[in-house]
């Protein structure tokens, strides 16, 4: 068995880690193979991944892109997810499915939110965008919460039972995929959040890889290239002492909620927030 997995902030990397100990198998971190032609798994396994704008990652759809031979294979998946997991996990078993793969069970894990909500005021609202700071309470919650549900999902999973997919799609969320409004509005929004300014053909998914031009660093940098090199897709490149984001970004927050300094900011309205990263996952499990 093998667990895969993707994670900018570390709930996904220890619920995999959890996961994969329990049920004694491997764990690979998925964007250190991403660069592969091909994936050819050979195994049973899993994908542990954080849900994005009630979506996939656009990682883990290159990921599925990739993978050879999984026609009999027993394939689990959990998302973890600030406040809606969405239509994630039906997204992932569409993706499996076109490769002819069967999604065979899917579970959904509340997590510590790691990305940028509006603030309350609708002055501006393209530059409102803000970290939501969650009490500690709340997050040892969400952590207590988890370790609970692990031995439910381990059962389920080593008994290879078939049939769960804990996530549904919500009628609105249905409206929204049948009127096409992802690509038609919500892209636009958020590539305006994003502060890209150009034109681009990129579907709404792919246009994740542009909304890093929102991202800038202050006064307070130390040049320590941490940023550079947590960055699991190789999207920052240290100039002058100082950050550069190469527009091919996942949107995974590592380089703003790992930095020492606090010196990354997305927009006008992060400053002084307070970062999140997984209270259990350090920086070397990350780039490890
Ligand atoms: C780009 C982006 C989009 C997100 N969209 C959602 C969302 O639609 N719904 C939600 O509940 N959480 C959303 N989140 C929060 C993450 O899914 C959640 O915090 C997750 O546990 C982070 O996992 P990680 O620490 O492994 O990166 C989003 C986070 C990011 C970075
Ligand atoms: S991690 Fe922060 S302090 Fe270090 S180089 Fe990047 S922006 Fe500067
Ligand atoms: S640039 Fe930052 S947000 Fe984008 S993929 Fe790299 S670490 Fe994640």
């Amino acid at each position: 068995m093998k667990v895969f997995y993707f994670s900018g902030t570390g709930n996904s990397l220890a619920v995999a880690r959890d996961l994969a100990l329990k049920l004694k198998a491997e764990m690979i971190s998925i964007a250190s193979i991403i660069y592969q032609e091909k994936i050819n798994i050979g195994d049973n396994f899993g994908i542990v991944f954080p849900v994005y704008n009630q979506g996939i990652p656009y990682i883990i759809k290159r990921f599925v892109q990739k993978l050879d031979n999984i026609e009999k294979k027993y394939i689990f998946s959990i998302c973890t997810y600030g406040n809606n997991p969405g239509i994630s996990l039906k997204y992932l078993a569409s993706e499996i499915k076109k490769i002819g793969g069967n999604l065979s069970c899917g579970f959904a894990v509340q997590m510590p939110y790691n990305y940028v909500t509006p603030s309350l005021t609708l002055k501006k609202f393209f530059k409102s965008f803000t970290l939501r700071e969650i009490p500690i309470e709340k997050q040892e919650n969400m952590f207590y919460n988890w370790k609970n549900k692990l031995e439910e999902i381990y059962e389920y999973i080593n008994n290879e039972n078939v049939g769960k997919i804990e996530t549904k799609a919500k009628v609105i969320e249905n409206i929204i995929d049948f009127l096409n409004l992802r690509e038609v509005l919500q892209k636009r929004v958020w590539l305006k959040i994003g502060n890209f300014k150009g034109k681009t053909n990129l579907n709404f998914l792919e246009s994740i890889q542009l909304y890093d031009h929102a991202f800038h660093c202050d006064d307070n940098c130390s040049s320590c290239a941490i940023c550079k090199n947590v960055c699991p897709i190789q999207n920052i490149e240290i100039k002058n002492n100082k950050p550069i984001w190469l527009h091919h970004c996942e949107q995974c927050f590592a380089c703003l909620q790992w930095c020492p300094k606090e010196a990354i900011q997305f927009g006008e309205k992060t400053k002084n927030k307070k970062r999140y990263h997984h209270p259990d996952v350090s920086l070397k499990d990350l780039i490890n």
